[in-house]
């Protein structure tokens, strides 16, 4: 048992890691300046935990209270999921994506630098793989980014690493997560997209429960089986799970990148059919050019993850959606849905 500090703990990630967290024992902190998510989703994980967390609104760049909050926490080690994620939106305003991701990271690398906390595991993505040059993609893959949001990870990790460098008694996990998909299997917390989603599942789920007339799907003639693109969608409370792992597994001193997937790859097509029996609903689509800046392509090398972290993804397909849907159909406008529907009607 330890205490975990987790910036970022009300989103979609967080919330599944909080749970896993808390099951597991230990002691959690939020800190969170809830842009995009809200206390609810929280609430309802210490409701499925039967436990508590002290949750504290503040914001990533804001150095004073981040030091204020991490001295006061007394924590061991820090998950750093705080930040923005929208490729388009980075792409239009690159300016507050280089502001929460990267003044965020180095904000709180100052905050634990200076409160003595040196246990990081910090969450990137497989973005900063660019388009890959062999498959899967192992960790040794070439770095590079493709659009904003790929290069304030990447710099994120350069400064992690280099950080490393001049103070070898740290503890640094760097996570590349490839495509985080469904939801607890309570249907009580889940991703909450503000806005038109632009990931797959999310898009999906919101045709199938009506609040959107059809998929449009990006290119069906990729050099793939069926045309459409292929991702190694992961099942957030696996990605969750890895991230309880790295807390209690990775020993200092070291700083080491490892991928969060399954390893295997499924096209926009076999998601959208699994979908459909897992919801019992019919998603219409059409089809239309490829979307800017997307690959082939692209999973996960898991060989060093499944050694390092003992852990491997062990959700499919079908319960990726099944959990999904389950998320979707009782909070179909997300965590603004009727509370008591949801409480009551969860499994
Ligand atoms: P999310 O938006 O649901 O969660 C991020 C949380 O951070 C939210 O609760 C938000 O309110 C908070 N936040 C944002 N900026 C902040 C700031 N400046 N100060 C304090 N809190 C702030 O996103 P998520 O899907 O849970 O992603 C978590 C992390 O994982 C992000 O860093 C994201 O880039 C990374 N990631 C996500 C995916 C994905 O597809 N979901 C894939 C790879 C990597
Ligand atoms: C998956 C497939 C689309 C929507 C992005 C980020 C990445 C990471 C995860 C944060 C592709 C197709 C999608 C739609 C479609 N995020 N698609 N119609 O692009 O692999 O990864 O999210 O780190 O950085 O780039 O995920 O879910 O957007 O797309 O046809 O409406 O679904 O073309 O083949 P992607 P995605």
């Amino acid at each position: 048992m330890s205490t975990v500090f987790v910036t970022g703990g009300a989103g979609y990630i967080g919330t599944h890691t909080c749970l896993e967290l808390l099951q597991a024992g230990h002691k959690v902190f939020v800190y969170d300046n809830l842009s995009n998510s809200s206390r609810l989703g929280l609430e309802r994980v210490e409701r499925l935990a039967k436990g508590s967390i002290e949750f504290i609104e503040g914001d990533v760049r804001d150095g004073s209270t981040l030091e204020h909050a991490l001295r006061h926490s007394q924590c061991e080690s820090v998950i750093h999921f705080a930040g923005l994620k929208a490729v388009g939106e980075s792409v239009k305003n690159p300016l507050i994506y280089y502001d929460n991701n990267v003044v965020g990271t180095y904000t709180l690398l100052n905050a634990m630098q200076a409160t003595g906390v040196k246990k990081l595991v910090f969450s990137s993505s497989a973005t900063v793989y660019g388009e890959p040059q062999s498959l899967p993609i192992e960790e040794a893959h070439p770095l590079s980014a493709t659009n904003p949001y790929g290069r304030t990870k990447l710099i994120a990790e350069d400064m992690l690493r280099d950080h490393f460098h001049a103070y070898p008694d740290w503890n640094i996990t760097i996570l590349r997560y490839f495509n985080p998909v469904g939801a607890h299997e309570s249907g009580l917390i889940g991703e909450d997209p503000k806005g038109t989603p632009s990931n797959l599942m999310p898009f999906i789920a919101q045709v199938a429960v009506g609040m959107r007339e059809k998929l449009n799907i990006w290119g069906n003639d990729y050099p793939t089986p069926d045309g459409t693109g292929v991702r190694d969608y992961i099942h957030v409370v696996d990605l969750a799970t890895g991230h309880l792992r790295a807390i209690e597994k990775i020993m200092p001193p070291q700083c080491i990148e490892l991928n969060l997937g399954t390893g295997r790859g499924y096209s926009v097509l076999e998601v959208l059919r699994a979908f459909e029996e897992a919801s019992g609903k019919t998603i219409a689509h059409e089809f239309f050019p490829r979307r800017s800046g997307d690959v082939a392509a692209c999973f996960a090398g898991t060989k060093h993850a499944e050694s390092i972290l003992q852990w491997r993804a062990e959700r499919n397909l079908k319960t990726m959606c099944a959990d999904h849907w389950r998320w979707q159909h009782l909070n179909p406008a997300g965590y603004a849905s009727n509370n008591d529907f949801a409480i009551k009607n969860a499994t």
